[in-house]
Parts: C-alpha cells; structure tokens; sequence
C-alpha cells in the first residue's frame, strides 16, 4: 500500500499504480514553446536525423533534438552538414545542437541554423567522443567553466530563439561540477538544461545516477531535462520520481522502438502499458521509414543509413527469436539497392506476420521459429 502523502511518479515507480486516478505529465516550457508530452529525442550523431526525428515526432515525442552539427564554418558546405541544416517540412520547434568551442564561431552557428529554421538551439557540452573532446568541444568545455560562460552567453545573445544546453554530470569522478555549469547556464539565460548522469570518463559504462540530476534540478528555476538509461515505461516513471524533472530524454532505447514515447506517456498517464505495436504496425513503420531515408538521402547513402535502422528494429518484439534476428540481418544487409532492401523488408514481415497469425490460429501446430530464408523471400516478393 502506497503512503497517502506520497508524490504521485514515486507512487507509479513504487507500486505501479497510480495515485488518485489519470495524471498528465505538465507540459515543459522552453521560451515560448510548450513541450508536450514532456519526453524528448536525444540528439545522437548518425541517428536523429530529419527522417528519424520526424517519425519519433508523430509517434509520441514532445521534441526532437538534431545530430550535433559542428560550429566549423569551413565544414558547412559539406554534404552532412547540409542534410543537417534541411528541416523542410519538419514540425516546429525544430532542436538543432551545436558543437564548438569558440564562442564567436558558436554564436554565429546559431545565427546561420536559426536561418535555416531552428527554433531552438542546443549547445553540446555532453559529447564524450574523443574527436569532439580533442577540439575541447562536447563534455571537454566542462572543464573550463569560464569558457562555458563565455559560450553561453555569446550564443544567447546571438539569437532570438531559446538556447538549451546539454550536459554531463562532469568530467571526472573527482570532477562532478555539473551544479556550476548549471549555474552558469542559469545566469546565462539558458531555457532549459538536458543533464545525462554520467561523466566524460564514464562514456557509456556503469548506471546513469540521478541523484546529481535530483540535485541539480531542485536548485534551479529553469526547467531540467533527465537523461540516461531510460528504456522502458517504468524506468521513465522511476527516473522522473527520483530526480523531481520536468522532462525525460530518451536515446538509445529509442533506436528501432520509435513507439517509445507514446509509450511512456501513455503509462505516465494512466499508470497501464500500451500493448507492443503489431507487428503489421512494426511492418508498416518501418517500411515509412525507409521510404522516408531514401528520399532524404538519395541512393546509395539512403540504403546504407537504413541497414543500422534495421538491425535496430529487429532487436526486439514479442514475435521475435534470436534466429529470427540474425536470419533478418544477413538477408538485409544484402540488398544493395533502395528497392531490393525495400522488398526483402517487406517481404521478410509480411512472411513472419503470416507464420504468426498462423500459429495463432492453429496454436498446437508447432512453427518453425524461423524467418523464411532469402530464396522464400525472394520467391514472395516475385509472387507479390
Ligand atoms: C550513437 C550516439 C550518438 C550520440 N550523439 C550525440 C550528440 O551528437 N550530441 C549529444 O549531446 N549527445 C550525443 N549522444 C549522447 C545521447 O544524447 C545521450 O546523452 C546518451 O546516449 C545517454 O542517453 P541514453 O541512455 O538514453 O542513450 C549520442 C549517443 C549515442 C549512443
């Protein structure tokens, strides 16, 4: 039984139950735009692209976050950095990040993105590559809070959209100055702040710890972002319990499950979970997405940037096996043209979707457990 008295996220982490009946989730106020749901794509170099933000968009996020574009004004003709500044048809606000660590070249980096449509700017300070860190960019410029101040406040006042910032909880285990930085940010006039909880050092490895974050938050006004780790609903609903944020940011876990976040508020909502997508609906996604990378990127890139997506989607569903996993792959990664991936696709879920409703309705019949091999696919796509 839960404690009356308890907050109502902690009453979800703690008992999986809600409190009192349906809650909504406020809405995160970043300048004049409303995030709502409060759930948020994190930017990740090679995944959010305009293709893959668009979709997490419609499929429940609040706000998507661009790959980090670098703030290199000699890089800004490059092929990358101009599929980087394309947010045609994207829906408003349009999160670019921007990577440096010059404050002059920074601030006219927001200058050039908000001409290109960003609505809001996102300054990188998370990154823990080695390359960016070489630069003294990304979670490096932690180490240096007066340069951190200079940067911010060049790039705030360099643009009239709202500047966000990201950040880890510092460099080192002995150098956790996330709180500065986040002061700074605040003084700075930064709209809100993206906290992933693990240092430079850590890079990957270890558990995200939140109670920086919970810190961190309950000593600012503006609103606070917690990021790391989330994978599921309940993470979501523990995560945000434990820090008191107004937002979540989701990455990795949502490479190939871009339903997450429809997921996650329907559970913050209601305290149920959403049944998985079917797989028609995994089908059907992710053939709208590949539609969507090779019109973006054209041939040959669009097919190579859709095989990382696809190993992705094919890492876990209910309807799955291991076998089914690995069979996806080698077929896939074999087509070497937009329409033969396309096809193999399509026929590969439509071969699975077909096994699996016939399992359900002769459920003694034993199945094979497997995904047809590329003959039967190539022998389904002839016949379709
Ligand atoms: C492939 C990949 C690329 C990333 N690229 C960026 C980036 O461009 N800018 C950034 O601030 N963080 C980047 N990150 C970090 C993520 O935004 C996020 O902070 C981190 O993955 C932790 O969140 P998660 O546990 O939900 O994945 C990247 C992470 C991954 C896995």
């Amino acid at each position: 039984m839960a404690d009356p008295g308890m907050d109502r996220f902690t009453a979800l982490a703690m008992t999986g139950s809600l409190l009192g009946g349906p809650l909504t989730m406020p809405a995160m106020r970043i300048g004049p735009y409303l995030i709502d749901p409060p759930v948020v794509l994190a930017p990740m170099a090679g995944v959010t692209d305009k293709p893959f933000r668009m979709l997490c968009k419609r499929l429940g996020a609040g706000l998507c976050v661009s790959e980090m574009t670098s703030a290199d004004p000699r890089l800004r003709q490059t092929r990358k950095s101009r599929h980087r500044l394309d947010h045609a048809g994207e829906p408003d606000p349009v999160s670019v990040q921007i990577a440096g660590a010059d404050p002059v070249q920074l601030a006219e980096a927001a200058r050039c993105n908000v001409g290109h449509g960003a609505r809001i700017i996102d300054i990188n300070m998370g990154c823990p590559a080695k390359k960016v860190c070489a630069a003294w960019a990304g979670s490096a410029l932690m180490r240096d809070e007066g340069l951190v101040g200079r940067i911010l406040t060049a790039v705030v006042r360099a643009v009239d959209v709202p500047v966000t910032l990201k950040i880890r909880t510092g460099w080192a285990a002995g150098q956790r100055n996330a709180p500065i930085i986040a002061g700074i940010a605040e003084a700075s006039g930064i709209a809100a702040l993206a906290i992933h909880g693990r240092s430079r050092e850590q890079m990957y490895t270890g558990e995200a710890e939140y109670d920086t974050i919970a810190e961190i938050k309950s000593r600012l006004s503006i609103p606070v972002m917690a990021n790391g780790d989330i994978d599921s609903p309940e993470k979501a609903a523990q995560v945000l319990a434990r820090t008191g944020c107004d937002a979540l940011m989701i990455g990795r876990a949502a490479q190939g499950r871009p339903w997450l976040f429809r997921e996650i508020s329907h559970y913050l909502a209601t305290g149920e979970r959403l049944p998985p997508p079917t797989l028609v609906e995994v089908r059907d996604i992710l053939l709208g997405h590949l539609r969507a990378l090779y019109e973006f990127y054209g041939e040959p890139a669009g097919v190579r940037i859709a095989r990382k997506h696809l190993g992705w989607y094919a890492k876990d569903h209910p309807d799955y096996s291991e076998q089914h996993r690995t069979d996806f792959r080698a077929v896939i990664n074999r087509a070497e043209t937009a329409e033969a991936q396309f096809d193999l696709t399509r026929a590969q879920f439509d071969a699975l979707i077909e096994q699996v409703d016939r399992r359900a309705e002769h459920p003694g019949e034993a199945g094979t457990g497997q995904w047809p091999n590329a003959d039967t696919v190539r022998k389904l796509s002839a016949a379709a």
